[in-house]
């Protein structure tokens, strides 16, 4: 089960990973007061995010930054409704704006192919990973994870030393071992963080996160029974219902 961006967000706020403040919501009517609330510590910016399961959101217009509550409103406007890549957005999601000083990718993934975990780090975030892996297939780190030891301090110091940081090393292995955590303790097969980015003030946050959740575990998360409630509400997003 795929979640949406603001559920991989509460996930990683639950877990430790370092995220901004946002709000979700379905109306443009609530935009106001949640940007007045969220942007009062970042100068009033926050950005609108369209919440729907395909990556790409940005360069499809689905998000946008907003300078005032006015703008906020009007981003909402603009993005509920849009279609992107065949999914109509139905939620946005308003969060703080960040001042991107760096933007940097990480993801742990089952290999199944080598019956291992993989960790994939780069400091060059923000593009897509499959034209990362075509168009700069060096600077993307590749570091095995054995699912027993998981993410521990010297898997960290690996990681970040194969993707090359020349500096917050303790920061981003922080970020990354809390990562792990929400991939073992929320029985994921996917945590993708595009991007995880530096602020000009220095710290490491998760701007972007996708989850994927596997179903065959369910039976240990009672609570993961909302998050697919929450995603068939949409029934441009549901699954189709399989036929008797
Ligand atoms: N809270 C934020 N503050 C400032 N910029 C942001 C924020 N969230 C996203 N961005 C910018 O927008 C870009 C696209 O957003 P992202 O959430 O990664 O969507 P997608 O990957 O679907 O395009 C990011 O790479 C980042 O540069
Ligand atoms: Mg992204």
């Amino acid at each position: 089960m795929d979640l949406y961006e603001y559920q991989a967000r509460d996930l990683f706020e639950a877990h430790g990973v370092p995220v901004l403040p946002a709000a979700v919501m379905q109306d443009a009517s609530e935009a106001a007061e949640a940007a007045t609330r969220i942007g009062a510590d970042s100068g009033g910016v926050v950005v609108v995010k369209a919440q729907v399961k395909v990556g790409g959101r940005g360069k499809a217009g689905g998000v946008k930054l907003a300078r005032s509550p006015e703008e906020a409103t009007q981003a909402a406007n603009d993005i509920l409704g849009l279609d992107i890549k065949g999914h109509t957005v139905g939620t946005v999601m308003i969060a703080q704006g960040a001042k991107i000083a760096e933007e940097y990718y990480f993801s742990i993934l089952l290999d199944r192919s080598n019956r291992t975990l993989l960790a994939m780090c780069s400091k060059e975030g923000g593009m897509e990973i499959e034209q990362l892996a075509v168009e700069r297939p060096d600077a993307l780190a590749r570091v095995a994870v054995d699912p027993l030891v998981g993410i521990d301090d010297a898997k960290a110091a690996e990681i970040v030393q194969e993707a090359g940081f020349d500096s917050d090393h303790d920061e981003i292995a922080s970020a990354l071992k809390k990562l792990w955590k929400v991939y073992q303790e929320e029985d994921a097969t996917l945590v993708e963080v595009n991007p995880l980015v530096k602020t000009e003030d220095g710290q490491i946050l998760a701007l972007d996160g996708k989850v994927t959740l596997d179903e065959n575990a369910d039976f240990r998360h009672p609570e993961h029974a909302d998050l697919v409630d929450e995603a068939a509400a949409d029934p441009l997003e549901a699954k189709p219902s399989p036929r008797a």
